[in-house]
């Protein structure tokens, strides 16, 4: 099989992360051939230092060019429509970033143009294949924890110092970070979210949108999941995701989501504790890397991806009902009322 031809569109922050995570996972599979992006600064300056040989303006050059088989779409959230319609009909296919869309509705259309075209696309919720997450999802998977009652995710850390287009978005926490986290219960429950409520707050007078969250989540066989994720915790940092279940509790802990350095504690009603160490060099832009690795070994073999387009929209209909419930002040949001 030749590899993969990966066109990346919007060369800014994340777009280095995610070069690096291809390179160093990725790398027997595919390599990024083209940059793209109107800004010609950021353009030129990312393949330079990346030593990417083929520059566009804009998207539709890219996609014309015949160049790339795979495009990593890395631009702000408005920008998804405009490249994901024509890699569809040019027969590419793609790793979009987080969020999928600005609404549950954007991404159900960008779903089912890649069913019909048909093309592989994943949502790029790389922080599912972090160590301790796929250690817990094995662990579920096993039945070493019993039939899973609760997942809860907590996040909190400093991010008052918000700018550039993070600033002037409406949805804020939720769709810019805690979809990650969201992301995770959803998938490490493994069944059918079935209603959300949910309170924010705008504590960051600087930017527009919502800086805290706390939810909760019922799924189909009675699993809960919650989340509290704060952008106004000034000092002692944490990230905590805990699943408990009829046979044990599965615990992992670190000082941020992206981070290296991290402890898993697994305790079955059967056994002993286990304190597993789950730090990993390079945590982030490993799982980048994973991300795009998944998505390639799932165009290769006609799979869909863990990650796909289809599955996120559990992700996203969790998103649209939380922001629902929380203009309601917290009222229960079935998620049938956002997906209809
Ligand atoms: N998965 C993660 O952990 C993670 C982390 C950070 C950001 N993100 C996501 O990545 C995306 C980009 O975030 P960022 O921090 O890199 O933003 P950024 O502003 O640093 O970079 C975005 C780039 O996209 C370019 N761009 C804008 N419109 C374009 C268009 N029509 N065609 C091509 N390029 C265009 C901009 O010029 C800019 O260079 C967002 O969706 C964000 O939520 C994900």
């Amino acid at each position: 099989m030749s590899r993969h031809r990966i066109g990346i569109v919007g060369t800014g922050g994340i777009a280095h992360a995610h070069i690096q995570g291809y390179r160093t996972v990725a790398g027997d599979l595919g390599d990024v051939v083209a940059g793209c992006d109107p800004d010609a600064d950021r353009l030129a300056a990312y393949c330079d230092q990346h030593d990417v040989p083929l520059r566009f303006s804009n998207a539709s050059d890219l996609i014309d060019s015949g160049e790339v088989d795979i495009i990593a779409l890395l631009t702000p959230p408005a920008v998804r429509a405009e490249v994901i319609e024509p890699a569809c009909n040019a027969g590419i296919h793609m790793l979009v970033e987080k969020p999928f869309g600005e609404r549950y509705a954007d991404a159900r259309s960008f779903t089912e143009m890649a069913e019909r075209a048909p093309v592989k696309m994943a949502i790029n919720h790389e922080l599912r294949f972090n160590r301790d997450v796929l250690a817990l999802r094995d662990a579920i998977a096993a039945g070493r924890l019993g039939d899973i009652l609760s997942v809860v995710h907590d996040h909190y850390y400093d991010r008052r110092n918000t700018r550039g287009w993070r600033a002037d978005e409406e949805r804020l926490e939720i769709a810019i970070f805690s979809i990650h986290v969201i992301d995770r219960i959803q998938w490490l429950a493994g069944v059918e979210p079935v209603a959300v409520t949910a309170m924010t707050r705008h504590w960051i007078p600087t930017v527009r949108g919502e800086s805290f969250t706390a939810l909760t989540i019922e799924f189909e066989r009675d699993i809960v999941g919650s989340m509290v994720s704060s952008w106004n915790a000034n000092r002692l940092p944490e990230c905590r995701l805990r699943v408990d279940g009829t046979a044990g509790s599965a615990l992992s802990l670190k000082d941020q989501v992206a981070g290296d350095s991290c402890e898993l504690l697994i305790h079955t009603d059967d056994g002993e504790l286990e304190r597993l160490d789950m730090g990993q060099e390079n945590a982030f832009v490993t799982s980048m890397g994973e991300s795009m690795r998944r998505l390639l070994l799932a165009v290769d073999s006609g799979s869909e991806p863990d990650h796909s387009a289809r599955d996120n929209l559990k992700t996203m209909a969790i998103m649209d009902a939380a922001y629902l419930s929380a203009s309601r002040g917290g009222a229960r949001v079935e998620i049938s009322e956002v997906t209809a």
